[in-house]
């Protein structure tokens, strides 16, 4: 079986519109190692116009979480956030209230649907000159960016930003452009994973197997390797990619 990093989940409970139980946290954990997940980083969503400061809720949560999971030795668990960002959430990562990926430099950024490409710029360069290297979460969700050629090869070049695609776009649940623009992300060696997002464990479920196995065959395993294990991995271990 193939092993996977997973770079974005919402696994804990009661801190985001993911798993509301402890029960659904754990079915999800479950659901991930059987599917051949072995590193899953847990990245709340910080966004406090929309849910409170959740850090003590997710240390919370992450604790019984780390305690279910000793039954998979061979699986290690991360914490970080998925901040929607904001000039408030960039004081958050400064202060700690946001986590990074497991502590690195590599903070998981996603904004609005509707954000401008001029936007997204100056969000990179902000947190870049704060010392931060950006992930920025589902690129394909982003209309702004659909139409601009070598859009993420520049982006990456300017601001040292990364990409991630989401899994379940390739399957169509964000509609046909979607899944459009993120084939046509994946051939840009600034996209460095491809995440479950996962929700729950049925719509966005912490599944990547399908998602790899359609990577392998379009672009080769030692591509899906890159996308699923190798680069997600080096930024949980705050390498270079
Ligand atoms: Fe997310």
């Amino acid at each position: 079986m193939n092993e996977f990093v997973d770079l974005h989940s919402h696994i804990l409970s009661g801190t985001d519109d993911g798993a509301q139980r402890d029960e659904d946290m754990f079915a999800m954990l479950d659901l991930a190692y059987a599917c051949g997940t072995r590193h899953i980083c847990l990245t709340p969503h910080f966004d406090p116009y929309h849910w409170p400061d959740n850090h003590l809720s997710a240390d919370q949560a992450f604790e019984k979480l780390a305690e279910y999971a000793t039954k998979y030795p061979d699986l290690t668990l991360y914490r970080g956030n998925e901040l929607l960002f904001s000039y408030d959430g960039l004081e958050a990562l400064r202060d700690g209230r946001c986590r990074t990926l497991n502590g690195t430099h590599y903070v998981l950024v996603e904004f609005s649907p509707r954000v401008s490409d001029f936007e997204v710029s100056s969000a990179l360069n902000r947190l870049r000159s704060c010392g931060y290297r950006a992930i920025v979460a589902h690129v394909e969700r982003y209309k702004s960016l659909f139409d601009r050629r070598d859009c993420l090869e520049e982006l990456a070049e300017k601001y040292d930003a990364r990409f991630q695609v989401n899994a379940s776009t390739l399957f169509g649940e964000w509609g046909r452009k979607a899944k459009k623009f993120a084939l046509k992300a994946l051939r840009s060696s600034a996209v460095v994973a491809v995440v479950s997002d996962a929700h729950g464990t049925k719509k966005r479920a912490p599944d990547l197997r399908k998602a790899y196995a359609y990577i392998a065959k379009k672009r080769g395993v030692r591509e899906a390797k890159r996308l699923f294990y190798d680069a997600p991995l080096a930024i949980l271990q705050d390498k270079n990619i």
